[in-house]
Parts: C-alpha cells; structure tokens; sequence
C-alpha cells in the first residue's frame, strides 16, 4: 500500500490517525449515527403526495451535535438508469466530517457559510478554503474530510454519483480516522498486523482505535486533554490546543507546505458558481452551466452543476435534456415546475419552494416558473459532464423556430403563416418574462383545479373513444 499511496499520503495518514487518539471526552459524546430503514417504494409512486418527480422522502444518515448529513435517493424510477442522490451536509461552527473516503463521486456545492476541505489528489494532500458558490469535486475513493473552521454554521449540497458504488444505487463511508463510533477501516486488521505495519506495540495501538465515539462529525474547538499533542511537552502549550492549530496538527507543518506547493502545481481549485459570468442572462435571469470544458474536474466523475435564478414571474422555456437526467434543489423563493410525459400527458404540475429536490428524468420535457411573489433560485446537477445542449420548444432560441417550415405546419395541421405567428410572437429565449394576462393568486388555483378537472375528463373520454 505505502508503495502505491506514496510517501506524503502515509504521512498524511498517520497525522491523521493520530489525530484520533484524542480522549473521547474532549468531543460530544452524545453523538449519534442513525441510518432509517427505507421502505422501497414502488416505482413511479408519487411518494409525496406532490408531484412524481419531487423527491420528498430524506434519510438522514448522520446527526452528531456537530452536524448532520441528509440523503434523498434519487432511485426512483425501476429500470430509470438514475444513479444520483442528494445530500445536504450541515456543519456546526468548529466541527469536522471525520476522514474518510466514499464509494461514489462527491460534487460540493457550498450553499452557506465556508468550509474547509482536505483529500487526497494523485497522491498528494490538497487544502481547500470552500466558500459560499464554490463548487468541488471528491472522486470516488480520495480520503477527504471537511471542517467548519468558522463561527458560522455551514450548509453543502452534495450530488453523490453512485456510479462506481460497490452496491446500486447506494453509497458508503469507510472512516480512515475513528473509534468506536464510527468504526476506522483500520480496526478490521489484526491488531499485531497492524502493529507491525505502524511500527508500534499493540499496547500503544489499542487505545487508539478505541477513543473516538463522537460519531462521523465532532466538534473540535475548546480546551483538549495534553496529549492530544503527541510533540508538545509543554503543559501550558498543550491547554490553548484549539481549532486553530487544528490544521496544522492535522497536517504537520510540512502538510501544509506540501498542501501550498500543490498550490502552484496543478491541484485543482473550486469553481465560483456566483464569481464566473452567467451562461446566459437576460431581464428575466440567468442561469449558469458548467460541464467538464469549464471545470475539468467534472469530467472525472461524469456529473454536470448548474444554477438558476429567475425573476418573479419568469421560467425556464419549455425545454428537454437530450444527454443527461438533471437533479435539483430550490435554494430561495417558490414556483412551480411541471413535467410532461412522452405520450404528451402531464406528467407533474407542482408547486415548490425552498428546500424542495426534484428531478427530471432525460428526454422528458419540462419548465420551472418563479411566483409572482419573488425570485426563484435552483442549483442542482445533471448525469453527464458533456455539454448539456437544452433543446428549447418555446421561445426565440426554440427547435419549433428552427424547424418551423411546411413539414411542422403540416404536423401541427395550419398554414405556415399560422405556424409562423405562433412561433415568432415570443422575441425572448431561454428564460421568459411572466404573461401580462396572469391573474395571480388563489383564482388562478382554482382554475388550475377546473382546468384540471376538464383534463381528466378529457382523458376518461379519450379512454372510451379508444
Ligand atoms: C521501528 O522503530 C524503531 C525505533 O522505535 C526503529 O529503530 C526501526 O528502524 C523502525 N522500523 C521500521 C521498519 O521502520
Ligand atoms: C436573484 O435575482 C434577484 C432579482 O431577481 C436578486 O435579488 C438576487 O440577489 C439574485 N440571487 C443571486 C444569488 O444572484
Ligand atoms: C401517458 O403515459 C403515462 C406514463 O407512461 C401514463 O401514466 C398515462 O396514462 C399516459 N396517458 C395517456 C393519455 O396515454
């Protein structure tokens, strides 16, 4: 292994395993690590209540006092090739996600507050400072940890791609650093084997695996037992240990050496979803698109990351995914997404707000429009890190323009020039400004309801038609 691994990673291993030879009295030992059974759920059922492509059940996978990781499967659909979930990470002020590594590819999305995260890149540590926007990628099997080093609470969005995961559709932590609670992989070795291969005695080792029990996420500020710093003699030294020196101990001051040369080499940096020029932008939003051309680190794992933001009123143009199955989340505001069946039925006509993930399955077309009341903003990830090339139905930028020609007034069965009014009145694209004659309001709901109920009925008679 320390062949493979290199020289540096070892190190950075062994700082890190020594790191969890704190007395388990200095962290929360409160914590707990609950996994919720899951039912699983019928394909296609509308689980919510809401809409089939909202995905309304989370399980929470972890809850410490220091922070909490939530999950929302994204396997919903049988036979649906959909391997994304969504994770939300929480992290307390001064409080750190034990290293590990995961089965699946993390993408990071920093929604509040700023982290620090640490892994393994071609053999080597890279440090990362991740705040609000950043986007970063953690392939599947690179050791990581995140810290929260700042007085603020901080929220990530993760897209976990299960794609290279031990078992479908799901994914799975393996602790470098841990005790008992969480378990180190490193406890599973025979204790003189790995005695041995640390050039320890078994004496020394046993504490070690067996002082953590604060569960996948702890806190690290305040005052630590001594012998936390295994070079420190000085006992006045050793009480002011706090989340400072944390990195430094962490990664010994060669790490962080190490960690800044990389720097200048080719480690890869987080990409600012908020600091780069929106894809596209108009008085209605933007919106901003990034693929592997953008973020090379994207193409690695296959995932794309996009963020919207739509004035009140404003939606996306009826549009389909022709590559990818996107995924997403609503950061702010409220709105209504609705997806359509290939057969031409609507498949969902939901209302949502903050909080809410919802997915879209390739091919299948669909829109999102911001209430009236204010803006909408949505950040989520798509199954492909190649250029995503949205085909528009509506809108100046729309296939029905470029195609509009005999062939689809035929389709339609009008003239051209009928075709040609219907396809020209709208001079906006991509992102379209709210219709003047919108009512608003609850008037509007009800007649959605009748709309709805006219629909129903249509359909029942085309049944007995049939
Ligand atoms: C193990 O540690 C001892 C000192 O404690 C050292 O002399 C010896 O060279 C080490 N062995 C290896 C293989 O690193
Ligand atoms: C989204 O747009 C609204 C205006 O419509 C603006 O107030 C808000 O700051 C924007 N959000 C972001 C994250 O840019
Ligand atoms: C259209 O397809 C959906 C999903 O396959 C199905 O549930 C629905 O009944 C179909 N509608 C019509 C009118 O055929």
């Amino acid at each position: 292994m320390a062949v493979a691994v290199g020289d540096r990673a070892v190190v950075a291993l062994l700082t890190l395993l020594l790191l969890f030879s704190v007395p388990a009295s200095g962290y929360q030992e409160r914590g707990t690590e609950r996994e919720e059974a899951e039912k699983v759920r019928e394909c296609g059922e509308d689980a919510t209540g809401r809409g089939r492509f909202i995905l309304g059940r989370t399980r929470r996978v972890v809850r410490t006092e220091a922070g909490q990781v939530r999950v929302v499967s994204g396997d919903r659909w049988k036979g649906h090739p959909s391997t994304m979930h969504i994770g939300f990470l929480r992290l307390e002020p001064n409080s750190l996600f034990l290293p590990q590594y995961v089965d699946a590819n993390l993408v990071q999305f920093v929604r509040e507050g700023e982290v620090e995260a640490g892994w393994i890149h071609k053999d080597e540590l890279v440090q990362r400072k991740l705040k609000r926007g950043d986007i970063n990628v953690i392939p599947a099997g690179s050791p990581f940890y995140i810290a929260n080093t700042n007085s603020e609470r901080s929220h990530m969005v993760c897209g976990i791609d299960t794609s290279q995961s031990l078992t479908y559709n799901s994914q799975q932590s393996f602790f470098i650093g841990g005790g008992t609670n969480p378990t180190s992989v490193l406890a599973g070795f025979d204790v003189n084997t790995l005695a041995n291969a640390f050039n320890i005695t078994s004496d020394q080792l046993r504490p070690m695996m067996r002082r953590q029990s604060g569960g996948p996420i702890v806190h690290f500020s305040g005052q630590q037992e001594e012998d936390l710093d295994p070079n420190n003699d000085d006992e006045e030294a050793a009480t002011t240990w706090t989340r400072k020196n944390l990195l430094d101990y962490l990664f010994g001051r060669s790490g962080r050496e190490k960690a800044r040369s990389t720097e200048s080499h080719h480690a890869p940096y987080a990409f600012n979803l908020y600091n780069n020029e929106p894809s596209f932008q108009n008085s209605y939003g933007w919106s901003t698109a990034i693929d592997e051309h953008d973020y090379s680190l994207l193409s690695s794992c296959g995932v794309g990351v996009y963020l919207v933001n739509l004035t009140a009123g404003s939606m996306m143009a009826p549009h389909f995914n022709p590559v990818a199955t996107e995924y997403g989340v609503i950061l702010s505001g409220s709105g209504s997404i609705e997806v359509v069946y290939p057969n031409g039925s609507t498949a969902m006509n939901a209302e949502v707000s903050e909080g809410d993930v919802f997915w879209i399955p390739r091919y299948h077309p669909f829109c999102q429009v911001a209430s009236r009341g204010g803006p909408m903003e949505f950040f989520g990830f798509t199954t492909s890190s190649k250029r995503n090339h949205p085909q528009f139905l509506a809108g100046a930028s729309s296939v029905l323009r470029s195609m509009s020609g005999p062939e689809l007034a035929t389709a339609f069965g009008v003239s051209e020039e009928q075709l040609g009014r219907l396809v020209k009145a709208q001079r906006e694209s991509v992102i379209l400004p709210a219709s003047n004659n919108w009512d608003g309001g609850r008037e509007t709901a009800d007649e959605r309801k009748k709309e709805k109920m006219v629909e129903e009925l249509l359909v029942i008679k085309r049944g007995f038609l049939a």
